[in-house]
């Protein structure tokens, strides 16, 4: 059993498509441990891409992920980490697989819909930076 973090990003729940996002977690195997839906402040989405804070597309991308709510979602379940991220399909939409979240609900690669944790370490901390422990279920 793993646990992930998700992110449905402000363009899709601009979209009214949450409900269509989680429906494809849940019908594979994916179970919601925990939800909120919340607007990230300038300083949260800086504190969280900080890993791209040197990165040419920092400033849009901090910008995008504050033009509007998003839903964090901790995802449970066997290989949650890699599934989820087969789920989403490549970063850039253009490239990702037919089927695939980003295939069918993305735009662009600054509005790709989803974010998913790329490793178990990385989970752990993505999940902590939005749940307390009483949150997780
Ligand atoms: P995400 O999985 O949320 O992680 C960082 C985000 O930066 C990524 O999805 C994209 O939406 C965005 N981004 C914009 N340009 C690039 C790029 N050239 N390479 C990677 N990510 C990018």
């Amino acid at each position: 059993m793993e646990q992930t973090l998700s992110i449905i990003k402000p363009d899709a729940a601009a979209k009214n498509v949450i409900g269509k996002i989680i429906d494809r977690f849940e019908s594979n195997n994916l179970r919601i441990a925990a939800l909120k839906k919340l607007q990230l402040s300038k300083e949260d989405a800086q504190k969280f891409y900080d890993v791209h804070k040197n990165r040419p597309f920092f400033r849009d991308l901090v910008q995008f992920m504050t033009s509007g709510p998003v839903v964090v979602i901790v995802l449970e379940g066997e290989n949650a980490v890699a599934k989820n991220r087969e789920l989403m399909g490549a970063t850039n939409p253009k490239e990702a697989k037919k089927g695939t979240i980003r295939a069918d609900f993305a735009e662009s690669i600054d509005a790709n819909a989803v974010h998913g944790s790329d490793s178990l370490e990385n989970a752990a901390i993505e999940i902590s930076f939005f749940f307390g422990k009483r949150e997780l279920i």
